[in-house]
């Protein structure tokens, strides 16, 4: 049977956020921000344990936060550091013996059940995994005096969202590697890039935005408001990624 753990990094201060502590203990309808994400894992029949990497000044307000009620699975925390990658390298460290690690940002509560599905399916079949959504803007390079440098191909670009999962040993060593070699990376994903190994890209969903700031709440708002259902599926959302003997669904310059 495979074992696998869900890590929760949930240790950042909230700086876009401008709220007075971390975002993650924001309230929407009555429940905190960190909750809804806890929550999702909590449901989710692909993980065996949730461990939630906190900030040691925030211990106490989380336990108070989420230790009041009896959870499906065991949950834990363990002590972040100063960069998101530092928390999920120490979270890592702390984890017990297991296959697979679903690395997923406490700040996005949105995420379904569906989602970390594939992307654990996805793990499975390649060893490593992320969710991305396609880019719907036109990107491009700018430089640091204002002026564009360059008009980026939309049709190869994604915007990178957890859940990203990945082979325990694999996570552990292109962490380790990364520490040794002093790299400042923005997701997981990368440090398994650069050891080599591929990834696989699982078309995301909208829904699962990151909380980062204020105007992300009312878009969670929104989100909550429109129910579950009719913002999901294909129909609302194309993949344009390749399905078993068919093209994409025309994502081309349009
Ligand atoms: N995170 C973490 N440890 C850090 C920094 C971030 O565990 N040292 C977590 C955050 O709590 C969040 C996730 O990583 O769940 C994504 O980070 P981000 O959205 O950037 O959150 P913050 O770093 O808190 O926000 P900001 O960058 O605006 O300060
Ligand atoms: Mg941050």
């Amino acid at each position: 049977v495979l074992r696998v753990r869900a890590l929760l990094p949930a240790a950042g201060q909230g700086t876009r956020m401008g709220s007075n502590g971390n975002k993650l203990l924001l309230q929407v309808r009555g429940k905190s921000i960190l909750r809804y994400t806890v929550e999702a894992f909590d449901r989710s029949p692909n993980t065996d344990g949730i461990h939630v990497v906190v900030a040691p000044s925030e211990v106490d307000a989380v336990r108070h936060e989420l230790f009041h009620r009896d959870w499906n699975k065991p949950l834990e925390m363990v002590n972040g550091g100063a960069r998101r990658q530092d928390s999920v390298y120490a979270g890592l460290q702390q984890l017990p013996p297991c296959d697979f690690v679903i690395v997923h940002d406490a700040a996005r509560p949105l995420v379904s059940e569906a989602l970390i599905g594939e992307a654990l399916r996805a793990a499975m079949q390649t060893g490593a995994a992320t969710v991305a959504l396609p880019m719907t803007d036109t990107c491009k390079e700018v430089s640091p005096d204002g002026m564009v440098r360059t008009t980026l191909d939309r049709r190869h670009l994604w915007a990178v969202q957890t859940p990203q999962v990945f082979r325990y040993d694999w996570l552990l060593e292109a962490h380790a590697q990364g520490a040794a070699r002093a790299l400042a990376v923005d997701d997981d994903a990368e440090l398994v890039e650069r050891m080599g190994h591929p990834v696989q890209v699982v078309a995301g969903d909208p829904r699962n935005l990151k909380i980062t700031t204020p105007v992300d709440l009312l878009v969670m708002d929104a989100f909550l408001n429109a129910g579950p259902s009719p913002l999901q599926g294909e129909h609302f959302f194309p993949s344009p990624l390749k399905r078993e003997g068919q093209g994409g669904e025309g994502w081309g310059r349009s």
